[in-house]
């Protein structure tokens, strides 16, 4: 008698028996015990391979309107994105410029309130937990000031869009913003890690600091992406991304040091030979020097 799948008798089918069913852990830190839609997302954001991601920052505009580099992101940001992992940005950036048949993932920028004519620290969130799940957001994000004015409004932001994430298995990057008056050292960028990653933030973003940057990063339990920060030479923009990698960073989130680089999509390519392959920062630069020569 067949059963279900034509198969004329049950000791055709293969079970496998004597091999036992392998229950591989998860390659990021703090990430093992989420559930599988977290990982999936995770795992698009930061590469399994390295277990580390170049992210594309470009949801200045939200604070500082036409920042100078990407006051057209439809032009700048094309080019770029076959070199990085990940796009962050505010949900009006990727609508109006970016192509839907990308198959980069998405870090939507959530949070709102504020411009760099007033207190930034003072935002709520703006983007409803299902417009992200509309554009297919791999994860979400918002900032933390620590220390500043509105540090506990900045929190709930935080705790808020950590809940609609997890109802739904989209992580949440913490940002940690670092207010004029506060000083971007280890002590600082320490706490303000670790409260982000405590509060529940599946990820965090901070700033690259000396000396001490591996205890930031010891001190979290989930993975560390840092900010470019303001333009730098590019030489040292590199120096910086292999420093960071090396104490322990699971990845780099730049914008400035990118899309105002003299060349941008050498600049993508020599920072992601250091997120990826350990390049050092003389070999990235040849590289990067190396790639534009060629582009001219
Ligand atoms: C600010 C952000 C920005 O996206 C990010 O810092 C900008 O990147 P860069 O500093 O590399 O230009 O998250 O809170």
């Amino acid at each position: 008698m067949p059963d279900a799948e034509g198969k004329a008798k049950s000791n055709e089918k293969d079970y496998g028996i004597g091999v036992p069913m392998e229950t591989p852990g998860f390659f990021l830190r703090g990430a093992g015990h989420l559930d599988w839609g977290m990982k999936n997302r995770l795992a698009r954001i930061f590469n399994p391979k390295s277990g580390r991601t170049l992210m594309l920052a470009f949801d200045h505009g939200y604070i500082m309107g036409p920042t100078t580099g990407i006051e057209r992101m439809d032009l700048r940001i094309p080019p770029l994105m076959p070199h990085v992992d990940c796009l962050m940005c505010t949900r009006g950036g990727l609508r109006t410029c970016i192509q839907p048949d990308t198959d980069k993932p998405l870090v939507l920028r959530c949070s709102t309130g504020a411009t760099v004519l007033k207190e930034l620290s003072n935002e709520v969130i703006g983007v409803a937990i299902e417009d992200a799940i509309r554009l297919n957001a791999a994860a979400i994000t918002t900032q933390v000031c620590i220390g500043a004015e509105y540090e506990k409004e900045t929190l709930d932001n935080l705790s808020r869009l950590i809940n609609a994430g997890n109802t739904y298995g989209i992580p949440t990057l913490g940002v940690t913003a670092v207010g004029k008056e506060m000083v971007r050292d280890a002590r600082y960028l320490g706490l303000a890690c670790r409260v982000v990653a405590e509060v529940g933030a599946h990820f965090v973003k901070t700033y690259y600091c000396e000396p001490d940057f591996a205890e930031v990063v010891a001190g979290c339990p989930v993975p560390v992406v840092i900010a470019g920060g303001k333009k730098i030479p590019e030489a040292d923009a590199l120096a910086m991304a292999y420093k960071a990698i090396d104490q322990g960073a699971s990845g780099v989130d730049m914008g400035r040091n990118i899309f105002n680089a003299e060349d941008p999509v050498s600049m993508a390519q020599a920072v992601r030979a250091i997120v990826h392959e350990n390049e050092p920062p003389d070999k990235a630069y040849d590289l990067y020097q190396t790639l534009m020569n060629e582009r001219q």
